[in-house]
């Protein structure tokens, strides 16, 4: 079976490419598809024939999108959309990935994990820029997954960040003598390895819908912080703050733990503790 990944070059993509072991893989880097371009699209996939789309390009700098907010929208949205019409057309399956940030903007505090079959209230433009594209993929590509991660962290890093969270706080903690990180803001860290073994599993099935696909447990980014630089051996101290000491441009929710219900409903297991996960990443991180 052929798999398009598109947006190979990045963080996913790139443990993408490497899962998909027992499929033909053809990697599809930015240079060889636009997914803003609807010709750019059909180009690129009639020139593979796949019979499964992956496509994690997106515009991941949360806060950039809150003034790029057309760029926000052209990539998370259009781009979902031409991915969604040509995979349609072409008789191909479509797995799509988004994000817990669709979720968050209700009011109130919230300290339960989020199922699929909650309905998404976005915070910020690039949640609602992703939920879009979410609305397109439902909507004109039958067979679809749409897998929402959160927290993501793999060797490649985040191409459109500049790097992950977790080599920021090892750089920072090599720098300074305290880091100071938000208490307020609970998710679940996600190893793109394990994310990508998990969708190798999910596009052999014809269980399609929305999936939640996350590192086991939950945590702060100070929490988080707090066991990177531990694994790391690092004595730099971590200090937890409010989100409102460290202003950002976008809002981001107090909570977006997704619960991994559909996994669990189909029997299929969930994925390790985010704390094993970490330990393996810190471990290939120093082996490349
Ligand atoms: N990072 C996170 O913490 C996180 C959390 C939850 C969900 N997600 C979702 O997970 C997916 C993968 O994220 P990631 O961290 O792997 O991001 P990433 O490293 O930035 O990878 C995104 C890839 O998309 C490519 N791309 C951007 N615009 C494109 C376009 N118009 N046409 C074709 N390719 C394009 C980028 O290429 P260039 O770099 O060459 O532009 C890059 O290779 C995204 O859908 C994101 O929304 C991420």
């Amino acid at each position: 079976m052929k798999v398009a990944v598109i947006g190979a070059g990045g963080q996913l993509g790139t443990d993408l490419c490497r899962a998909l072991t027992q499929f033909e893989v053809v990697p599809l880097f930015h240079c060889d598809i636009d997914i803003t371009d609807m010709r750019s699209v059909r180009h690129a996939l009639d020139a593979v024939g796949p019979a499964v789309v992956i496509n994690t390009a997106a515009y991941v700098r949360v806060d950039d999108c809150e003034t790029a907010r057309d760029e926000a929208f052209t990539v998370n949205a259009l781009g979902a959309r031409n991915v969604a019409v040509v995979a349609q057309q072409r008789g191909a399956r479509l797995m799509h990935i988004s994000t817990d940030y669709v979720f968050g903007g209700e009011s109130g505090p919230r300290d339960t994990p989020y199922t699929e079959f909650d309905t998404p209230v976005p915070l910020s433009v690039y949640g609602r820029s992703k939920l879009a594209g979410e609305d397109f993929v439902r909507h004109l590509c039958h067979r679809h997954f749409i897998v929402r991660s959160s927290g993501l962290f793999g060797v490649a890093g985040s191409s459109g960040k500049g790097g992950n969270f977790v080599e920021t706080m090892l750089r920072l903690a090599a720098e300074r003598d305290e880091l100071r990180v938000v208490s307020d803001q609970v998710f679940s860290p996600t190893y793109t390895r394990d994310l990508a073994a998990k969708l190798a599993e999910l596009i052999e099935t014809e269980y399609y819908g929305i999936f939640h696909v996350t590192g086991g447990g939950a945590c702060s980014w100070y929490e988080f912080t707090g066991e990177i630089l531990r694994l790391a051996g690092s004595r730099t101290a971590v200090v937890p703050i409010a989100s409102d000491e460290f202003p950002q441009k976008a809002k981001r929710p107090g909570y977006s733990v997704l619960h991994n219900c559909h996994l669990r409903l189909l029997g299929m297991e969930g994925l390790r503790p985010w704390q094993d996960a970490l330990g393996d990443y810190m471990v290939e991180r120093k082996s490349r």
